[in-house]
């Protein structure tokens, strides 16, 4: 898979840093970046930024998204709230591309505090350079919805 045109990219105060440091790496590639914020290092709410990227992407206005915060945790049970959202965390770029090969993922989620910049930037260039294989992997991303 060759990298997307544009992606869609929020963050809460933790991730602040760490997703303007990928939104420099990945506009230098020409790759159109729409920043749903944060735009601060000001406390904030994850919600508040992982459901506007979700949003994106569930309407059709996106085909993948980047969130960011400091575990990943909580932006990443926030995306999978969202009907066909798979938000897969990511911390070392094997396990960004099998949320693709795999899992089909639409948004890699990024621990701000448990990776440096050459990580995330790995996790990030793995995830969108990966296609999903389909086949047994299809039919499992099938009934995660209910
Ligand atoms: C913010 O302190 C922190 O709770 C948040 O970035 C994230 O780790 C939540 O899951």
């Amino acid at each position: 898979m060759t990298l997307p045109d544009k992606i869609a990219i929020g963050a809460d105060h933790a991730g602040f840093e760490l997703k303007e440091q990928l939104k420099a790496y990945l506009e230098g590639l020409n790759i159109e970046i729409h920043d749903y914020g944060t735009h601060s290092p000001e406390s904030v709410d994850y919600p508040d930024f992982a459901h506007p990227v979700a949003n994106a992407i569930e309407n059709n206005t996106f085909r993948f998204g980047i969130l960011i915060c400091g575990t990943a945790n909580g932006i990443a049970m926030a995306a999978n709230k969202h009907q066909g959202i798979r938000a897969a965390i990511a911390w070392k770029s094997e396990i960004a591309k099998m949320a693709r090969s795999h899992n089909d993922a639409n948004i890699i989620c990024l621990p701000a505090r448990f990776i440096d910049e050459e990580e995330a930037i790995q996790c990030v260039h793995t995830f969108f350079t990966t296609d999903f294989e389909g086949g047994r992997h299809e039919r499992r991303v099938d009934k995660i919805s209910c």
